[in-house]
């Protein structure tokens, strides 16, 4: 009956809220999770948002005032729910909190998409570069989603780099679904999906690829194992998405290859943003 109905919504206790759905840990420094997606939100693969909690009680006021942050929306645009990749940093304002969320908790979500990783701010070209280290994965866990990738591009090379191989799991499973989910092959295509191709390198731990990409792309390690030619603005193009230090050397590189920097107000060869402010964790 409509009554029950209604006592079955739990009325939302914070502004903007949405609901949890889902969260994955990945590593003691990782998790993943999925929130319910506001009707009225559009936006484009790539883009981030503002997300958070409420601080706590201020000590003579009472007062609580939201704690938001920057995060990059890891699902696609066509999706239901919303997916966020989190690092946890132990004693961070917000992630401290926000880690130990769970299915059915809410959390604070400001419906303004924005950012420079999206289609939108590139020029047409063959090959697409996703260059990402630790959770700068996150916009490209959209974009490898979104069927235009495959629709703009002949081939889609997706690097992480990483300190342990732990790290890399949550990209490597998604991309593994990916290729594997029969709803994507039906959305996206299975000869789109082939245009996928993944290069996870770790500089800690022992892996199959060791070092970091900016190294492999200096000493021509990748396109070798790629089998591509060295990248060049004719073909190439690429978002970066890593601390700052790695946005740096991969804006140095790309510049060195002849590339130049794209916006959405006028698109380019590459575009870039930052993963995180600060020297990391
Ligand atoms: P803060 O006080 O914000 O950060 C404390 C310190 O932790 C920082 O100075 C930095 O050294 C380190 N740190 C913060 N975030 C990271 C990180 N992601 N990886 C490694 N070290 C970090 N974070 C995500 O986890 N996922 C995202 O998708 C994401 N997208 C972002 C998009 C943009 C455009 C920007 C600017 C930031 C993004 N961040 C993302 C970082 C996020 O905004 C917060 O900094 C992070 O959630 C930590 O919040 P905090 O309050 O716990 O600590
Ligand atoms: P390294 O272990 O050699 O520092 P972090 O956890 O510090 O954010 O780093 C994530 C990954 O990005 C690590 O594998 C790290 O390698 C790599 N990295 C950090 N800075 C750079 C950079 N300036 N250029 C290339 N890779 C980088």
């Amino acid at each position: 009956t409509p009554v029950n109905q209604a006592a079955a919504v739990k009325a939302p206790t914070l502004p903007d809220a949405q609901t949890v759905t889902s969260v994955t840990h990945w590593t003691d420094r990782l998790f993943s999770f999925r929130v319910t997606r506001p009707a009225s939100l559009r936006f484009r693969s790539g883009e981030f948002v503002m997300i958070g909690l409420m601080g706590d009680p201020h000590p003579e006021t009472g007062k609580q005032k939201p704690l938001l942050r920057a995060y990059s929306i890891a699902s696609p645009a066509w999706d239901d729910e919303l997916e966020f990749y989190s690092i946890k940093v132990p004693d961070g304002p917000l992630t401290s909190k926000l880690q130990h969320i769970q299915v059915g908790d809410e959390i604070i979500l400001r419906p303004k998409p924005v950012g420079t990783l999206v289609h939108d701010a590139l020029l047409p070209g063959k090959r697409l570069w996703f260059f990402s280290t630790g959770t700068g994965f996150a916009p490209f866990a959209s974009l490898l989603r979104e069927p235009q990738t495959y629709e703009d591009y002949d081939e889609v090379i997706i690097t992480h780099t990483c300190r342990d191989v732990a790290e890399l799991a949550y990209g490597a499973k998604l991309i593994e679904d990916l290729k594997a989910d029969e709803l994507m092959q039906e959305l996206i295509g299975t000869e789109n999906l082939a245009k996928i191709r993944y290069y996870p390198t770790t500089t800690r731990e022992q892996s199959p690829k060791m070092g970091r990409i900016t190294t492999l792309l200096e000493n021509g390690t990748v396109f070798a194992d790629l089998g591509v030619p060295a990248i060049s603005p004719k073909t190439d193009r690429a978002m970066v998405c890593g601390s700052l230090a790695f946005n740096k050397d991969i804006q140095a590189l790309m510049e060195g290859y002849g590339l130049k920097e794209g916006a959405n107000s006028e698109p380019g060869h590459y575009v870039i943003e930052k993963a995180f402010v600060g020297d990391g964790v």
